[in-house]
Order: C-alpha cells, then structure tokens, then sequence
C-alpha cells in the first residue's frame, strides 16, 4: 500500500456543485455540444464493458448507452449519487468511489474506456494511464480527452509577452494549482510509454470565447466546430484522442467480479454490503449502492 507521501494529490470534488455551478445554465452548452460530436466519432459502435473514469456527475455517461454495462468510477461519493439519480440501478450501471490511481478492477475487464475533462487534475499521468492500461483488453479503445497546452490563447498570450509559461514546449503546466495543460506531443509519448498507440487525435472547441459564444448561436458554432474538427488544426484548448490497448493483456470481460484489492490485487469476497480480501482481511463498503473504494473500513 503506498504510503501518503507516495499517493499523488488529488482534486478533490466532493460536496461540490459542478453541476449546477459550472454547467446548467453556466454558457457552456456549446463546449458540452461540441464534446458530444467528438466522442461520437472516437467511441466504438458498441461493446461489452465500459469504464468512465471521473464519471462526475454522469454529464456523458449517456453517451455509452450502446454497451452491455457501464461503470462510472470518481473519486467523489456525491458526484456519483447525483449520477445514480440519472442512470439508476439496473445493473447496467455500476458506481465506484475509487482514486484513479489505485483502481479496484481485475486487469482486461474493460472493452472500452473514456476520460474526458479529468486528466487535466492529474500530477502523475504516466500512473493514471498505466491503471487505464491494465483495465483493459488488448485492442481496447481508450477515449481521451485532455487540455492543449498549445491553443492559440496561449500562444498569442505568449508571443505579446503575456503569459510566462511557453506553450511550445514538452512538460505538462500547472497553470493553477491541480489543473495542468499538455503539449500534444507530450500527450502522445505518454499513451504510447503507457502501453497505447493513439489512431486518432481531434481538436475540440474551436470557439471557446465569450465574445463569439455570446454572438453567434450555440447550434451555428457547434456545427462549425464538428467541421473544423477534421481539419487536425490542433490549436484549440481541449483535444479528443482515441488510443488502442497494445501488447498482451488478460481478458476477463466475461467474468462478473469485476473487483479486486487495489492494495494487492487480491479477489475479493462479498460478504453482505462489503467486499472483503481474504488474505489481508481489509475491507471495502458499499454504500447506498456505490462501491466505495476511497478507504477501506476500520477493522
Ligand atoms: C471536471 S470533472 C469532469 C467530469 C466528467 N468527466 C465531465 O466531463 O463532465 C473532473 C472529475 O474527475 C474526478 N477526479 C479527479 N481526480 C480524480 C482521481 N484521482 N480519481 C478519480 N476521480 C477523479 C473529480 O471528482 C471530478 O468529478
């Protein structure tokens, strides 16, 4: 088990309304229309399992409907009830409080794998990739949105001297704290060292300015931006990749525990409304239907 110095910090959304303070009726439907069309020309036609890691508040868990099952894993307990009250409990979706660092599931369980708007909180990416990895399937598709350290804000910002940070070179920037922007050619390295190679690469949001998105209408710039988006113009602040799972990996799509220890990696046992390992005795809680990865139970 890493030790706290170990564990990279996290951003932490719990008890936050990011809902309802940062989307609904916040002038951002354009960025959540031109998001939509992008995922829909990465996201496989269908699949088994679906992994969305920093699910939120479930914004675009409906974008996954033509998969057998969903799991939605944040690290927030209470973006996950907002989702549990949008998708339900059928089984088709499941809900998991875990750290994205140190996630609880047997390794090729996924088809399938998104990440979208969350990478940008993420100090380790090289950890964050590697657990995606080992969730899935060799020729798994992994969906990876992430902001672009190299858009033409900062590069104009740059040039007039502006902005101290460059936007032409390699290394992630921590432009405010636990929010960090990527060069492309970083990003790419990074799938690759992680075990992915990236088949496709789409820039997004081409029209992310207030002064445009207040003039023109959400439908009109949403449409452009679908078109800009074949252009590979990589200059705009978010950027949508689709990566292929490489090397060998296990499948285990069929299998119906989905969980292990994210300590050790041990099957777990379910004993009631807890997962136990049986080798170490710790214990995991499921709460209100969400598995809660977050900390184990006090013995
Ligand atoms: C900006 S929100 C994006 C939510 C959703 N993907 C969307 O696009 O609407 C970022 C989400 O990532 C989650 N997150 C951040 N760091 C995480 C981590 N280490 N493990 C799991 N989730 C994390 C946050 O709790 C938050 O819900």
């Amino acid at each position: 088990m890493p030790t706290p110095d170990d564990r990279p910090r996290i951003c932490d959304y719990e008890g936050s309304q990011y809902r309802t303070e940062f989307w609904e009726g916040k002038g951002r439907d354009y960025e959540d229309r031109v998001e939509r069309i992008a995922l829909r020309k990465l996201l496989p036609e269908k699949g088994k399992r679906l992994l969305e890691i920093g699910a939120g508040f479930g914004r675009l868990t409906g974008e996954y409907e033509a998969f057998d099952q969903v799991v939605l894993v944040d690290y927030s307990f209470s973006q996950l009830r907002y989702a549990q009250e949008m998708y339900g409990t059928s089984g088709k979706y499941i809900y998991v409080a875990a750290d994205a660092y140190h996630l609880p599931f047997r390794p090729g369980t996924f088809d399938a794998a998104t990440m979208i708007r969350v990478i940008h909180h993420m100090s380790d990416v090289p950890r964050a990739l590697g657990q995606v990895r080992k969730a899935l399937v060799t020729n798994g598709v992994f969906v990876l949105e992430y902001a672009n350290k190299r858009h033409a804000k900062a590069l104009i910002r740059y040039a007039m001297g502006k902005q101290e940070w460059n936007p032409h070179t390699l290394e992630p920037v921590e432009f405010v704290e636990l929010n960090f922007d990527y060069h492309p050619v970083y990003m790419r390295g990074a799938l690759q060292n992680a075990g992915f190679q990236m088949k496709r690469s789409i820039p997004v949001s081409f029209f992310r300015i207030d002064a445009i998105k207040s003039r023109v209408s959400t439908d009109v710039l949403a449409n452009l931006d679908g078109l800009l988006q074949m252009t590979g113009l990589h200059y705009t602040p978010s950027v949508f990749t689709r990566n292929v799972a490489t090397g060998v990996s296990s499948n285990n799509l069929t299998t119906e525990n989905l969980f292990v220890s994210p300590e050790n990696g041990d099957e777990l046992v379910r004993e009631g409304d807890v997962l136990r390992c049986p080798r170490t005795g710790t214990r995991w809680a499921i709460r209100e239907g969400i598995y809660d990865f977050k900390a184990p139970l006090d013995e």
